[in-house]
């Protein structure tokens, strides 16, 4: 059985009152389609098919995917439409799952189970809810079986009252949507080729409609506006905060967390509350991360503590280092292990090696750093000369007194000793204390000068 998919996504999402297009809106840090993407391209499909409109450039440059086809739809004439533009495109296969770009939360086991169980059947996927406004209702008879389905805008009195709609998804053999679509016409209360249409044509052929409904109904919820959007934003963080938890990770309040992209931890990670995650990021064992803390494409080895405040990205984390509060590590920083990062300390593309210490108030830029370093507070490395950056290089067990500025390119020798106050502009010899400041002066009897009265 080859299996092709459509994904509709050619509406416009007028009411996101957005110039960015509905489906590249960002739920969890990635576009709404990429989220239907990975769940479709999940199910391996023969072929997958998205159907782009609105902005559609835009939409394609979005995803450089090698197993997606893209169809346009210039003039969005209603679901059913859409569909009709893809089938070019689906010749081969034997049966077409129809699924919308703008309704993210849809899993693969209710998609699998609407394909498992539908046979030669139309399968239908339904929800039931408390409010159906809006959507397109199942209609059934007597017995139960499903008729038709009616748009809200086309329904009676009588059939606004069922509570059963269409999600919109649905899986259909081949050649007969290809006929079907062939009969659709406009004429309904919004001038659109509807989709939908085509259950009544399958009643009316004798095809049996299969219905199957998703393991949540969140699953069929649909991004109309940012509320929504919000809405399953939440609902998405809750799955992935509860999936973290049944893995092992203990976070302080599930409901003050934000995972916006993948992360892989060990055993016994404790995230405390308002931890912003990015990107990909990977925590080893027993690490902890203070309360408002970003990392973003961060890799954190064993035993790290990562206190409150710290902003981390592109960044290597070495074992046992300590971290925080208020740290701020950018890309290009490795910290090999045991390494001591304080308060209001700026780390930029640089290596600190085992053990080393910078506990306050230090810019580090461009640094090559040995182990065993300590680095006085307020000491700053000045890479930038205005023009080009420059490296500062700094050897095993130095000690650098408090406020000094390491001027780069430059380099301070193995145990060697900076003065406090320096200013560093040519190499310090190695286990030498150098000190480039004014000596200090003690002027007797100097009076400071007073106003006269
Ligand atoms: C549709 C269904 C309705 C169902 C509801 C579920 C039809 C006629 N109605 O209604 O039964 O309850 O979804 O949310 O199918 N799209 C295109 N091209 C178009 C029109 C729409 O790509 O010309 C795409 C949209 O981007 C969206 C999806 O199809 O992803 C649904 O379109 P929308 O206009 O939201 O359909 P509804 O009127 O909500
Ligand atoms: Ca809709």
């Amino acid at each position: 059985m080859k299996l092709g998919i459509v994904i509709l996504a050619a509406g416009q999402g007028t009411r996101m009152k957005s110039s960015l297009p509905k489906v590249l809106h960002s739920l969890a840090g990635r576009p709404l389609l990429a989220h239907v993407v990975e769940t479709a391209l999940s199910l391996q499909p023969e072929k997958t098919v998205v159907v782009y409109g609105h902005g559609g450039e835009k939409v394609r440059e979005a995803f450089d995917h090698p197993e997606l086809f893209w169809v346009e739809q210039s003039e969005q004439l209603g679901t059913g439409h859409a569909v009709q533009q893809a089938m070019p495109m689906l010749q081969e296969m034997d049966r077409i799952l129809v699924l919308y770009g703008d309704v993210p939360l849809i899993r693969r086991e209710s998609l699998q189970s609407l394909i498992d169980n539908s046979g030669s059947a139309v399968g239908l996927m339904t929800v039931n809810l408390d409010d159906p406004s809006g959507y397109g209702r199942i209609q059934r008879d007597r017995e139960g079986t499903v008729q038709c389905i009616v748009e809200h805008k086309d329904a009676s009195e009588q059939q606004l009252t069922v509570c059963e709609i269409n999600t919109g998804i649905m899986l259909v053999d081949a050649g007969r949507l290809h006929h079907w679509l062939q009969e659709l016409s406009p004429k309904n209360a919004q001038g659109e080729y509807y989709l939908t249409d085509i259950i009544a044509m399958a009643v009316r052929d004798g095809i049996d409609i299969h219905v199957t409904q998703p393991g949540d109904i969140v699953e069929a919820e649909g991004v109309n506006d940012r509320l929504q959007l919000a809405s399953l934003e939440r609902v998405l963080q809750r799955w992935q905060a509860e999936a973290l938890m049944h893995d092992g990770v203990t976070l302080m309040d599930p409901a003050r967390f934000d995972l916006r992209g993948s992360l892989i931890t060990g055993t016994d990670v404790t995230l405390d509350v308002n931890v912003i995650i990015e990107g990909q990021v990977e925590l080893g064992n027993g690490v902890s991360v203070g309360a408002n803390t970003v990392l973003r494409n961060v890799r954190v080895a064993d035993n790290v503590r990562i206190r409150e405040n710290c902003v981390i990205e592109e960044a290597v984390i070495g074992a046992e280092s300590i971290i925080g509060p208020f740290s701020r590590i950018r890309p290009g920083t490795e910290l090999i292990g045991g390494v001591h990062v304080g308060n209001f300390v700026e780390i930029k593309n640089s290596t600190i090696g085992l053990g080393s210490k910078i506990n306050h108030l230090s810019y580090i830029g461009d640094t090559r750093m040995g182990g065993g370093v300590n680095i006085g507070a307020g000491t700053i490395t000045c890479n930038y000369d205005g023009a080009y950056k420059h490296q500062t290089i700094i050897e095993d067990h130095a000690f650098i007194g408090s406020n000094a500025a390491l001027v780069a390119p430059v380099c301070v020798g193995k145990k060697a000793t900076i003065g406090a106050g320096s200013v560093i502009v040519k190499d310090a010899p190695a286990d030498e204390l150098t000190v480039s400041r004014s000596k200090q002066l003690t002027i007797k009897g100097w009076r400071r000068p007073k106003k006269e009265t």
